[in-house]
């Protein structure tokens, strides 16, 4: 059966995806490739030589399904605490789309990203301690991943707003030829570790933003929060916003 997406509106859109409440599941959501940034797009925009890799290299749905399986073989349950669940592919009427584990807070509306909660409220002591847990995990199960942005992490809210875990939902895994766990376990560790230091110094540049009246960028910000499932779609209703492609800037 073919899920029909294209009458709803997305709860967020990436560089690369619209993603968009499941239909019959509302703790999953379901992410499509930007239908006005195709693969061949995102290829064309890399330049010589990653142009030459074969287009589906260029599919983070893909990409991601793949990790997504090695990481519930490899750690089991527990990664699920930090990464959102991912269960597979399905057909919808924006082409094949990636199920995963819909992030939402206690009071239901989908959890907002790390750079929305820190422009908002700055560095709390609450936010401080998920971080903390966060990168002592990244570190100690020396998780493979791209650098971790700010608009990839989501934060989980309980019934009194208090943070109950940070989700990283996007750029799992290495880009390296050898596959990572494969890697002698210093090095492992030394790479994840040099993902958390990143981080560290993304959280403070966005801090040191703060002054300043407008968010930074598009990323990070959440469309509708998924209470109402967002289905006007008359045209003056849609947002756009520039296709980037790139995963290096939060
Ligand atoms: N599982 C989830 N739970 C809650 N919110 C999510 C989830 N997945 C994605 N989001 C929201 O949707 C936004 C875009 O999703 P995602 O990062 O997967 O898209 P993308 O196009 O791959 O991003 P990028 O621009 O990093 O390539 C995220 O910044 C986040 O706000
Ligand atoms: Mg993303």
């Amino acid at each position: 059966m073919t899920l029909r997406l294209s009458n709803q509106k997305p709860f967020a859109q990436g560089g690369n995806r619209l993603c968009f409440v499941h239909p019959e599941h509302p703790d999953r959501c379901i992410k499509v490739r930007r239908p006005d940034f195709s693969l061949a797009d995102r290829r064309r925009k890399k330049g010589f030589p990653k142009n030459l890799k074969p287009l589906s290299s260029f599919d983070d749905n893909r990409e991601e399904f793949r990790i997504m399986s090695r990481f519930e073989q490899y750690y089991g349950d527990r990664i699920f605490h930090h990464v959102s669940r991912c269960y597979g592919f399905t057909d919808t009427d924006l082409g094949a789309g990636l199920v995963s584990e819909l992030i939402r807070d206690a009071n239901g509306a989908i959890s907002e990203t790390l750079k929305k909660y820190l422009w908002d409220h700055g560095l709390t002591d609450d936010c401080q301690a998920a971080i903390t847990t966060l990168c002592e995990f990244w570190q100690r199960e020396a998780v493979p991943s791209r650098d971790l942005l700010l608009h990839n992490i989501v934060v989980q809210k309980g019934p009194d707003g208090q943070i109950l875990r940070l989700v990283v939902i996007d750029g799992l895994g290495s880009a390296g030829l050898i596959p990572f766990h494969w890697l002698p376990g210093a090095v492992q560790h030394h790479k994840a570790g040099r993902k958390v230091t990143n981080l560290h110094k993304r959280i403070q540049d966005l801090l040191n933003q703060r002054g300043q009246s407008e968010f930074p960028g598009y990323h990070g910000l959440l469309l509708h929060d998924g209470r109402a499932q967002g289905k006007d779609l008359s045209p003056e209703n849609q947002e756009h916003t520039e296709p980037h492609g790139d995963k290096t800037s939060s």
